[in-house]
């Protein structure tokens, strides 16, 4: 099918006003009377708050006012973290006092003169310890330290009879750190007095702006309809702007219904590095076995994840790990228990992945091993256990009624890549010596798109056509940066047969749409494509029945297609969208329309971890190249080459910039990330000591569009945001093994990992 503005590399509609300077961040936000918001928080990741005391800080200039928990409904925002700690703080992120003031000197120098007294408790700091019979216990709802609700086990076959029927079974540990998202621009928001609702209205950098309203309706005991949320543009979010923000917001309506005057809180780097959520570091134990030619029997894992002190999301987020924990390979009898545990760390929450690029990397190292241990081209085992169509997941679900091009996708990047000239060229190189080493490693990931049965995946779309032809679209979906709003106006623009410069696209607005759930889970094109489609195709509906009596003709012969609207069989008989648009007002036609999606009922055996997972899968195949120098530990990345089975690609330049963005954010995970906790406190809080990647440690990138006729989301699109980024970690990992000969067990594969085989403690020891 030929289509004119879907999958065309049209521009972002949001390019103008990045790249002039003109969007609106929440930090560039001033009403007048503004005050500034501040945080105090514990210097102790586990202590009983004795006493605060804020008589002096109460007393000093500008300050208008100064809380603590006292002053405060003992209301929860969800994961039971408070907005301000009672008795006793979990880590240091926990927030015991907040301020308001004229300047933002005089806020900190209010925190200054606060004085708490902590009382230090024994304190958590490993899965180890957590698990430790007699640890102490974080949350008293979390006996044991396995957080609430965080076990998702998988039950197929007899993993003991598959194992009894193997040629090699291998079992291996792999562990992942803390990952900090490193988005550009910190959180930020302003919260102002509406006298006219009785509420109050939020700007804020939000990934999810009705859990916002529900966190700010709680915080201040409102009706959500009393709390007023806009969106603003968003300088990066990838999962790490969802619970914060309803913290930042709550903290900041409080202050500002107090004193009746707009608050703002601006996140330094270092407050967003101790608050913010981390990607969860996993632990992963597994045991896999095969035939001597190759064929997977058996797969069995334990995969224990790092919560930190508060329930932030592993309970979700570990049903997505145990659907992906056997990769995607067919495996007859699979065993696998996913659970979290908490610490007095950070807690853990959404990263780009949602445990995939943690998991795919573990399994994958554990692919290569296997081939290793079988003589076996690591691609080759793979081939031969790749899901194909009609085959059984580990969850129990036979894939039919959707593409699964894995084979394909495989076979594309294998060429493209040239990846057996290059792994021969540089086993040649390496028999020759050097202290340089060149590698190179393939893996293979399956990606449930939306948020299948982990909760009903609705959503709904807005379109408004009005007397001037121009269509203004809303979703409750957030543009994150991604380019959602692009791909939503593209979506529109098609159906309607009109160009992208009619399209208006609004920013989430939680007076305008219901709840239509987070953006997430890479739904926003999938799922959140699909009622806008339904609107705009309701709306062609009506405008060709009026189009039709206009030019004498059926409303089943028409097309339209940049801006004109006109007979298939006779396409001089035509009119302009406008006047189609004009007539149908005048005659008291509604152009404007409101279409919810509402999914299957998700349906999950959680005993076995049996169901339908997703409507359908997105697949890729990622290839890294490396170079390690052994005298350094030094890693380059030279190469990567990504496919990905796209469905149909509603902008290829925009799937193209998610694939480069995911693979600086893959690297960063391989070699350079980590958060590093004493007991507890960060000791890395900036990006002096936090290295990320920049522009010069860009490889060279080949980014593959694989198209499929998958029908389950909007004109075959298939989900592409946290697909971009799973693979990129475990491939240069692979890669790495590939360059030194041995197997990267534990990321990241910094310098010291690399040279020792271990990674050394700050201030000595190992
Ligand atoms: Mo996302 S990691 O699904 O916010």
């Amino acid at each position: 099918m030929v289509h004119n503005v879907v999958n065309q590399p049209v521009p972002r509609v949001d390019a103008y006003e990045k790249v002039t300077g003109r969007a609106k961040y929440a930090a560039d936000l001033y009403f007048p009377g503004l005050l500034y918001g501040k945080v105090l928080r514990s210097p102790e990741a586990h202590a009983l708050i004795k006493s605060i005391d804020v008589s002096a800080a109460r007393t000093l200039p500008g300050v208008h006012c100064v809380l603590t928990a006292a002053d405060l409904p003992a209301e929860p925002s969800w994961c039971t973290y408070l907005f301000l700690a009672q008795d006793r703080v979990r880590y240091t992120g926990d927030a015991v006092a907040m301020v308001a003031a004229e300047t933002r000197e005089q806020a900190e120098a209010a925190l200054k003169a606060i004085r708490v007294e902590y009382e230090p408790l024994p304190g958590v700091f490993s899965i180890e310890e957590a698990l430790e019979p007699g640890a102490p216990q974080i949350q008293d709802y979390a006996p044991g330290n396995i957080v609430q609700n965080s076990h998702w086990p998988v039950r197929k076959g007899d993993v003991e009879a598959g194992f009894a029927a193997c040629d090699v079974v291998l079992e291996r540990e792999y562990r992942t750190q803390y990952i900090e998202h490193a988005y550009i621009e910190p959180e930020a928001c302003v919260v102002v007095p509406d006298p006219t609702n009785n509420g109050v209205t939020v700007y804020g950098s939000l990934q999810n702006p009705y859990m916002t309203r529900w966190a700010v309706a709680t915080a201040l005991g409102y009706k959500q309809g009393q709390v007023h949320i806009i969106q603003q543009t968003l300088g990066g979010s990838f999962g790490g702007k969802e619970e914060q923000m309803g913290m930042m917001c709550g903290r900041a309506a409080i202050m500002a219904v107090k004193t009746g005057r707009p608050v703002k809180i601006v996140n330094t780097r270092e407050e967003s590095f101790n608050e913010s959520a981390k990607r969860h570091p996993f632990r992963f134990r597994y045991k896999i076995g095969a035939t001597r030619e190759g064929k997977i029997l058996a797969l069995q894992g334990e995969l224990v994840d790092e919560g930190g002190a508060y329930n932030s999301q592993a309970q979700y987020m570990n049903w997505r790990a145990c659907v992906h924990a056997a990769g995607c390979y067919e495996i007859p009898n699979v065993k696998v228990d996913v659970y979290a545990v908490h610490t007095n760390k950070v807690y853990g929450g959404a990263m780009r992945g949602y445990s995939s690029p943690q998991i795919i990397y573990a399994q994958e190292q554990l692919m290569d091993e296997l081939a290793a241990e079988l003589g076996m081209d690591p691609v080759e085992l793979r081939r031969k256990n790749a899901l194909r169509p009609g085959s059984v997941t580990a969850t129990g679900q036979k894939l039919v009624d959707q593409t699964v091009p894995l084979v394909e996708v495989i076979d594309t990047v294998v060429q493209k890549s040239e990846y057996y000239a290059r792994r021969e060229q540089y086993a040649r190189e390496r028999k020759q010596g050097g202290s340089k080493r060149r590698g190179i490693g393939l893996v293979v990931s399956f990606r449930g798109c939306g948020l299948g049965a982990e909760t009903y995946d609705a959503t709904g779309g807005l379109v408004t056509v009005a007397a001037d032809g121009s269509v203004t679209i809303r979703s409750g979906l957030t543009d994150n940066g991604q380019g959602l709003s692009t791909a939503h106006a593209q979506i529109v623009a098609e159906e309607l047969g009109i160009g992208m410069d009619k399209i208006i696209y609004t920013r989430v607005d939680t007076t305008t749409l219901p709840d239509g759930g987070m953006t997430v889970a890479s739904r926003g094109t999938f799922t959140g494509g699909k009622p806008m489609l339904e609107a705009a195709r309701e709306i062609k509906e009506i405008l060709y029945e009026v189009a039709a009596a206009m030019l004498g003709c059926r409303p089943e012969d028409l097309e339209g297609r940049a801006g004109r609207i006109y007979c298939r069989q006779d396409p001089a008989k035509d009119i302009s969208f406008e006047d189609a648009v004009r007539e149908a007002l005048r005659q008291g036609r509604t152009l404007t329309s409101f279409k919810w999606y509402q999914p299957e009922p998700p349906v999950w055996d959680r005993p076995r971890g049996q169901g339908k997972a997703f409507p359908s899968y997105t697949y890729a195949c990622v290839v890294a190249e490396v170079e390690a120098d052994m005298e350094t530990g030094q890693v380059k990345v030279l190469r990567v080459t990504a496919g990905h089975d796209v469905g149909q690609a509603i902008n290829p330049a925009l799937l193209k910039g998610q694939i480069y963005g995911g693979v600086a954010m893959g690297l960063g995970m391989a070699l350079t990330e980590e958060v590093e906790f004493d007991r507890g406190r960060i000791l890395n809080p900036n990006f002096d000591e936090y290295i990320i990647p920049t522009a010069l440690d860009m490889p060279a990138m080949q980014a593959i569009l694989y198209e499929s006729d998958d029908f389950n989301g909007p004109f075959r699109a298939k989900s592409m945001g946290e697909a971009a980024t799973e693979c990129v970690a475990a491939a240069i990992a692979s890669a790495l093994s590939d360059a030194t000969g041995k197997t990267v067990r534990e990321l990241p594969a910094n310098l010291e990992r690399v040279l020792l085989g271990k990674a050394l403690k700050r201030g000595g020891g190992a």
